[in-house]
Parts: structure tokens; C-alpha cells; sequence
């Protein structure tokens, strides 16, 4: 990030608000792993955050998206499509075998706000619990859920329900926090923002253990861990844990805004006509995206790609200044021996892109599921060269 605006930041700032920090790149087009920018080329370790899980330009989601512009741009849900139809399935397909019902939404926090709407409507209970340095989404409901919203951006005078945030990897806390009078209990097994910090299987298995005996939901948040990204199509089955809730984004739609609330067999029959509803979810365009989205997955085996060069990224640490790794699959979170910042500009200089955290001391890393040996060799030797 730079404080000196670019062309198009200027450009920019002449009408949209200024929210964002941005990099100082100007990317012009990008393909595969690479982003062309003015500048140079780069390889991109951060894939648009965690969105571009085909890379750029895949033939086959280009196709998908061209034939189906031609076809049928555009209907709402007012009328059934056939597109449609197929998209849940092959996400039914693709998530847990007893999570086979899906609502079609339009981003991350769309998917979260509605799957906290039909916890709270199930269960008839006012409170909410989520995990201390989660990240949920900017709306009101999502960002209740968000630690450090309240004190950041949130804004609203009120939150629509009621929070608590339970420590961390607390196990002994859990019962304490999770009770009679919860609704449901938001969590990403992987917090991305955090760090791509791991939750520990004790706490997430303990956190299912406890919202069954009470009987309080579990909504896992997979909004950046899911659709092949941990090395799994969903991050909490690598936790042994079936929730009641799965909520998904960013990757699902390799680029195109889609969102995704996946249910449990037993709350298929939870929302009724009317109880929810969105213009622009579920629409052909994006419908035609995830279908290829998760085909491709499917046929070009990403998920054991992602399995493969995370060992081999794993077997060559620590390198230069990284001293550990967190996080899982294609999410994964370098712990390093100065600020994050710092490593980050010096991989900058040799052209490689990655992301950051809210721990100082994390580099993440986020790329297309695509990614080869070649380029993990590439930053392994980058960050050998980190004096
Ligand atoms: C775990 C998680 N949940 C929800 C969101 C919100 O998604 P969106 O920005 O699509 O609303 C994000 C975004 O980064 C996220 O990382």
C-alpha cells in the first residue's frame, strides 16, 4: 500500500467513496496465476481474496459465462430455471452428504445475515455466540458477529440480537457461553482475516458437542475456507463435524458475486414462502458460475492440488524470515519473525503478490487453486532472499 495515488486511484477518487486501502499496482489484465499490471507482472498469492480459485480466464468459466449471456441473461427467482436447478444440485453435491438444500444469495455477508435469520426464526431464541477475532461481513447482522466491529465500523446504534464472543480455543469456556438461550453459534473453522488461524479441533468438536445438547445451531462460516480451498470441499470436514448451517462466497463464483446458505436435511423445512428473498441471487449468470466453478474443480482434481503443493510449501519451511505456518490448504498463514508488512514489500520486489492479516505478523496467502509447484518454489525462493 502506498500513499501516493496512482492514475486510477485518482481517477477514482473523483466519485467513489474512499473506504479502501489500497495497493499501488495497476493491474491492466491477468491470466492463470499472473496479473498484468503496468508495472510488471505478478503472481498473484492473494487471488483477488481467496476469489479467484480457477485462476484468471479459465477457458471453461469464460465458455460457461459467454453461453449463458446468449442464452438467458437474466430472470429472477419468480420463475424456476433449469440453470438454477442444476447449480444447487451440484453444490449439494459438493457439500457434506446430509447438507443437500440451498438458498442462493449474492456475497459473504448476505449468506451469513440470512443463515442467522432462519437460525434465530428455528429456534426462537434471541442470542448469538461467535468466536472472539471472527470475521463475518459488514452487515448488520453479519458485522454483529464480527469482533472488533462494534469498536471499528459498525456504527448502528444496536446490534439485531444479542453477542457473545467466546474466547478463542477456550474449550472450558464453552459451556459457560453456550446455553439454552442461544440461537446459534457462528464460527469459521479457519479465521481468515485473523491470520488464517486454525481453531483447534477440541474447541470446534466441543462447540457441535454443546449446540446439539441445547440445541442451539451451528453455522460454520465458509465464506473464505470453503469450496476446495483447505484441502477439503468444506474446511469443517476436516474436523469430523457435520453443522447445521454452511454458509459460502467468494470462490463458488471464481469472480462472479454469488453467496450460498447450505442447510442441514432437518431445517429444510424451516423458511417458508416468503421468509426469505433477494432479486439478484440465484440468477442465470451466476448459477452458470458455480456449476463450472465446482465442474472444474471436480475434473482438474484441485482439491488434491491444493493437498500436493501445500505439502511441499510445508516440507520447505521455515525459510527466511517465516518461522511457522497456520492455517490449512490453499489458506494458509506465514508466521514471521518481523512485521508482515515488511516481508510483504520484499516479496513485492521479486513480484509476488500475497496478502495480509489483522495479526502483524502474518503473511496469508489465498491463491487460485490452480497454483503449481513452480510458483511455491518461486516464493520459497523469494523468501529465502529476504535478508
Ligand atoms: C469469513 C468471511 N465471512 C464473510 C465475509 C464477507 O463476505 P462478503 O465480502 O462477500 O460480504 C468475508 C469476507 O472477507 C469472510 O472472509
Amino acid at each position: 500500500m502506498s500513499n501516493v495515488k496512482n492514475a486510477a486511484q485518482q481517477a477514482e477518487a473523483e466519485h467513489l467513496l474512499q473506504v479502501y486501502a489500497q495497493w499501488s499496482f495497476e493491474p491492466v489484465s491477468a491470466k492463470g496465476v499472473h496479473i498484468q499490471c503496468k508495472e510488471g507482472q505478478l503472481l498473484d498469492l492473494y487471488g483477488g481474496h481467496a476469489v479467484a480459485a480457477l485462476g484468471y480466464s479459465h477457458p471453461t468459466l469464460i465458455k460457461a459465462l459467454e453461453h449463458q449471456a446468449n442464452t438467458l441473461f437474466f430472470q429472477s427467482n419468480a420463475v424456476a430455471l433449469d440453470v438454477r436447478a442444476e447449480a444447487a444440485r451440484k453444490l449439494a453435491d459438493f457439500a457434506p452428504e446430509t447438507m443437500n438444500h440451498v438458498f442462493l444469495v449474492n456475497s459473504g455477508a448476505e449468506a451469513n445475515e440470512n443463515a442467522l435469520r432462519i437460525a434465530i426464526k428455528h429456534t426462537n431464541r434471541g442470542k448469538v455466540v461467535a468466536i472472539e477475532h471472527g470475521f463475518h461481513g459488514r452487515t448488520a447482522a453479519a458485522g454483529a458477529c464480527t469482533w472488533g466491529a462494534k469498536d471499528n465500523w459498525y456504527a448502528f446504534p444496536n446490534t439485531p440480537f444479542a453477542v457473545d464472543f467466546l474466547p478463542r480455543d477456550q474449550v472450558s469456556a464453552i459451556d459457560s457461553y453456550i446455553d439454552k438461550d442461544t440461537a446459534a453459534v457462528i464460527l469459521e473453522p479457519i479465521q481468515g482475516i485473523a491470520g488464517a488461524y486454525d481453531l483447534s479441533t477440541d474447541f470446534v468438536q466441543g462447540i457441535a458437542e454443546r449446540c446439539k445438547a441445547v440445541g442451539a445451531l451451528l453455522i460454520v462460516d465458509e465464506v473464505q475456507t470453503g469450496i476446495g480451498r483447505c484441502g477439503s470441499a468444506f474446511a469443517i470436514e476436516l474436523y469430523d463435524v457435520t453443522p447445521d448451517i454452511i454458509t459460502t462466497a467468494k470462490a463458488l463464483g471464481g469472480g462472479f458475486p454469488v453467496g450460498a446458505v447450505i442447510v442441514a436435511e432437518h431445517l429444510k423445512d424451516a423458511v417458508h414462502n416468503g421468509d426469505l428473498g433477494t432479486t439478484f441471487g440465484g440468477g442465470p449468470l451466476a448459477c452458470a458460475m458455480i456449476s463450472a466453478v465446482l465442474d472444474v474443480i471436480n475434473e482438474e482434481n484441485l482439491i488434491a492440488n491444493v493437498l500436493e503443493q501445500t505439502a511441499f510449501l510445508r516440507a520447505n519451511l521455515p525459510v527466511g524470515p517465516v518461522v511457522g505456518i497456520q492455517g490449512k490448504g490453499f489458506l494458509t498463514g506465514l508466521i514471521c519473525d518481523r512485521p508482515a508488512k515488511e516481508v510483504a514489500a520484499e516479496l513485492m520486489k521479486s513480484n509476488i503478490l500475497v496478502g495480509s492479516s489483522s495479526d502483524p505478523k502474518v503473511v496469508r496467502l489465498l491463491p487460485p487453486l490452480t497454483l503449481q509447484r513452480e510458483h511455491i518454489q518461486q516464493l520459497l525462493d523469494a523468501l529465502a532472499d529476504i535478508k
